[in-house]
């Protein structure tokens, strides 16, 4: 048995072990994915959901449940600690329900050390695997439950991820979702963990994304969010001669589909071709994430990004003169081995010219075994974050100032929930990607409504259905 057909084999298996537990206390069992990290992480605990539903368990929001997985992100240190202290938590709830299940997957797992510390320090823990073994999440599980000692069950894959069709998912919402359209990067950017964790780029077949599409479409989906480490590189590898630019095309086609947003963009492989079908296709959002992680040549090219600040203010130009609207956002690392207060001042100036819509700001973390963490003049922590903080200053004005041009504008909003603070509003997106509040009710959730927007509030809209 192969692929997805094991996969099943191993759900039905579970399916038994799970209504025997359930029959013995008297109540469904309940599970927890709690997921840290990007859009990859939140689509992969939809697939584990997924299989936790079909073997007929029950989604509970409290990790006080039979089985808490924590699907974890090592991009940055802050994450791995995170996990560590919420571990103690969770031991906290195993005492008083010993059967628990705790299992930890994602990228933190996908390194030699964390698997180390866990099984020394962190013995409670019941089942640990990676990234590239998560479609046989179903088989591992089994065999955690049916081990015979106590001790975790740890399965870790270093080659590559297989790429395994249609498995249960269980998705956040019935309107929107993400879909992978490839696994890995090949880029091994200096700072970056990720190569490392994630493997090397695979891009999904062209017929797979789009029947999955379809398929979507088909139950009700307007919405698709396109993931990848560097979209832009889609195809490569692939026996079909396609880009990314045909696939969006490709997308676009597809019956009832209203909306195609797409992360992320990497500058070095953004084409004309992609800016053009972009601006050609009015279904695919006129929101452009594009990492900058720095504005000096000087460091660009020790990160190994393969693009100057030249090149990226020429996109910039490019996507604003084809879509005058476009929101532009991005990523910046901030102390960076070897950053000067000069190069510093080059970044600020990309920043004052480009003019971002919103920027993720980050300060750069050491992952072990990258190439900028060997480096010997890493930035002292107080220059870093002196730094860090004049950007985000910058950033967050620019930000506000720029949300400013789209007041008393007609926009089109995906009503997406009730608003927490007022239930007399609805929150949702418009085109470029921001949040928009307006009065409604529960029928508007999953509509595209047309809406005037009358007020901003630095990073959020008031708007008034049209
Ligand atoms: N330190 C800080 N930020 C990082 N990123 C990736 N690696 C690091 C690191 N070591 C940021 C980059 C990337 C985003 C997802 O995370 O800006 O675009
Ligand atoms: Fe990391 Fe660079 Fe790949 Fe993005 S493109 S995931 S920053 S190595």
């Amino acid at each position: 048995m192969e692929g997805t057909k094991l996969q099943y084999h191993y759900m039905e298996l579970l399916k038994g072990l799970i209504d025997e537990r359930a029959a013995a206390l008297g109540r469904s069992l309940t599970f927890c994915v709690t997921t840290f990290g990007c859009q990859m992480n939140a689509r992969d605990s939809e697939k584990l959901a997924g299989i936790l539903t079909f073997i007929g368990m029950e989604k509970s929001e409290s990790e006080n449940a039979d089985l808490v997985i924590y699907n974890t992100c090592t991009v940055r240190e802050n994450a791995n600690l995170k996990v560590y202290g919420r571990l103690g938590g969770l031991n906290g709830y195993k005492k008083s329900n010993p059967d628990m299940i705790i299992a930890l997957c994602g990228c933190m797992m996908q390194e030699k050390e964390v698997v180390e510390k866990i099984r020394t320090s962190y013995p409670f823990v019941d089942l640990v695997f990676g990234t590239h073994n998560l479609y046989r999440f179903a088989e591992l599980l089994y065999a955690c439950l049916t081990r015979t000692d106590k001790k975790p069950y740890i399965s870790i894959e270093t080659s590559d991820t297989a790429i395994v069709e249609e498995l249960p998912l269980d998705r956040t919402y019935s309107f929107k979702s993400g879909v992978n359209i490839m696994f890995g990067c090949d880029n091994f950017c200096s700072y970056c963990i990720v190569p490392y964790v994630r493997g090397r780029e695979k891009s999904r077949e062209s017929a797979d994304i789009i029947n999955e599409i379809q398929t979507l479409c088909d139950s009700g989906v307007k919405e698709v969010m396109l993931l990848g480490q560097n979209v832009n590189s889609y195809g490569k590898g692939l026996s079909e001669d396609i880009t990314f630019a045909g696939l969006l095309k490709k997308v676009a086609g597809v019956s009832g589909i209203e909306r195609i947003r797409f992360m992320t963009s990497h500058p070095k492989d953004l084409s004309d071709e992609i800016i053009e079908v972009m601006a050609g296709e009015k279904k695919i959002c006129s929101h452009m994430h594009l990492p900058l992680q720095s504005g000096s040549d000087r460091l660009l090219s020790d990160m190994n990004r393969h693009y100057t600040r030249e090149r990226f203010l020429d996109l910039c130009d490019s996507l604003r003169s084809a879509m005058p609207d476009i929101s532009i956002t991005t990523d910046i690392i901030v102390g960076y081995p070897g950053e000067t207060e000069e190069d510093f001042r080059e970044t600020m100036d990309v920043v004052e010219r480009v003019r971002f819509d919103s920027a993720f700001t980050f300060l750069y973390s050491k992952r072990s075994n990258t190439p900028a963490a060997r480096r010997t003049d890493q930035v002292d922590e107080a220059t870093a974050k002196e730094r860090f903080v004049r950007l985000l200053s910058r950033v967050r004005a620019i930000g506000e100032e720029q949300a400013m041009r789209f007041v008393g504008t007609d926009q089109v909003v995906l009503v997406e929930q009730i608003n927490k603070q007022d239930p007399s509003l609805v929150t949702g997106r418009m085109d470029n990607n921001s949040v928009v509040h307006l009065k409604g009710d529960e029928s508007m959730i999953g509509r595209l409504v047309p809406v005037v927007l009358k007020e901003c509030k630095g990073f959020y809209y008031f708007g008034e259905t049209l």
